[in-house]
């Protein structure tokens, strides 16, 4: 499975915060945001990894980010040169996905909870169709919203309805077999003039091969598309670093757990930043942290 990290938009919401610089680029307390979704791909397993953002952004990423060698992974840059639509990730990135299968993750989503990276591989390596990863929220509205039969089949999706039938949220994490390449490139625009991601997950409801994954209680999912989800999301991660002394999103961590890199190259990943954050990173490759378990399915991970 191929992964695509979609880093673009306008984040007219956010302006003027948002009007020089990427919001992806902007820190949720102690990192950039966009590690947290690309920790999200490299627990699902995938190791080829594309980011998407507008033309202007893509150095700032590739400054970041690198071609992602340093975590066991491959990293690759497309650029959207408008924000036409979430489903035009597939179109950008038809050749990245090749005859893959592909998961696909908004860049400004903070997904937090036990047992993820089994789940996500379960979910990869089961895939008939699509996946999409729901959550009770107080505001449906804001999102994607779900509606379940009394078994629990989805049956439809509404985008940001005015009377949400439920209150479940489609989060911004969505896995899908290679026929989403050939659906979004026929894809129309929707009035608002944008390749919508709830068109291509009705076309799954309506085919039936839609599966919605509840994520539990104990499960945090945010977003950042207000200041106050922002911020929200932010006091989270320092809140949660702080009581628990384990930081989240931290990708060195994740390669180092994955079995992407080991303990030395972590360490000297950790060395490199004169930083609170560099320290954790240094500490973490000396504790020699458990491996997170490999679904049986799994190929072999540590690169040669
Ligand atoms: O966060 C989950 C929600 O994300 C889902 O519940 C909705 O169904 C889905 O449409 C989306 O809603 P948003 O209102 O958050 O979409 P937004 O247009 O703000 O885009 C979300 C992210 O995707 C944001 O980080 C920017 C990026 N994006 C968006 C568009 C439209 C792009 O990179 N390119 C784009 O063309």
């Amino acid at each position: 499975m191929k992964g695509i990290v979609f880093a673009g938009g306008s984040e007219t919401r956010l302006h003027p915060i948002t009007q020089a610089v990427s919001k992806q680029l902007l820190p949720l307390y102690d990192k950039p945001m966009i590690y947290h979704p690309i920790s999200v791909l490299m627990l699902a397993g995938i190791r080829d990894i594309l980011v998407v953002s507008p033309p202007g952004d893509l150095p700032w990423f590739e400054r970041l980010l690198g071609d992602g060698d340093q975590f066991g992974i491959s990293l690759s840059y497309a650029q959207q040169s408008r924000p036409n639509g979430i489903a035009e990730a597939f179109v950008i990135g038809a050749e990245h996905i090749g005859g893959d299968s592909v998961a696909l993750i908004l860049g400004d989503n903070l997904f937090h909870g036990p047992g993820f990276s089994p789940l996500l591989r379960r979910k990869a390596a089961q895939l008939d169709g699509c996946v999409l990863f729901g959550r009770p929220v107080d505001d449906p509205g804001r999102y994607g919203v779900a509606e379940l039969d009394h078994t629990g089949r989805l049956v439809s999706i509404e985008e940001k309805p005015a009377v949400p039938r439920s209150d479940l949220a489609v989060t911004g994490l969505y896995f899908y077999a290679n026929d989403v390449v050939d659906l979004a490139k026929n894809l129309a625009p929707s009035q608002r003039g944008e390749l919508e991601i709830t068109d291509i997950n009705t076309t799954y409801v309506e085919r039936g091969t839609a599966e919605f994954v509840q994520l539990g209680r104990g499960f945090a999912w945010l977003d950042t598309a207000t200041p106050d989800s922002f911020l929200e999301a932010a006091q989270y991660v320092q809140v949660l670093e702080h009581r628990t002394g384990v930081r989240i999103g931290c990708l060195e961590e994740v390669a180092l757990r994955m079995g992407f890199i080991d303990a030395e190259a972590c360490r000297e990943l950790g060395e490199r930043m004169r930083s609170p954050y560099g320290g954790y990173v240094t500490a973490i490759a000396g504790t020699a942290p458990t491996r997170i378990q490999a679904a049986t399915s799994d190929p072999p991970q540590t690169r040669p």
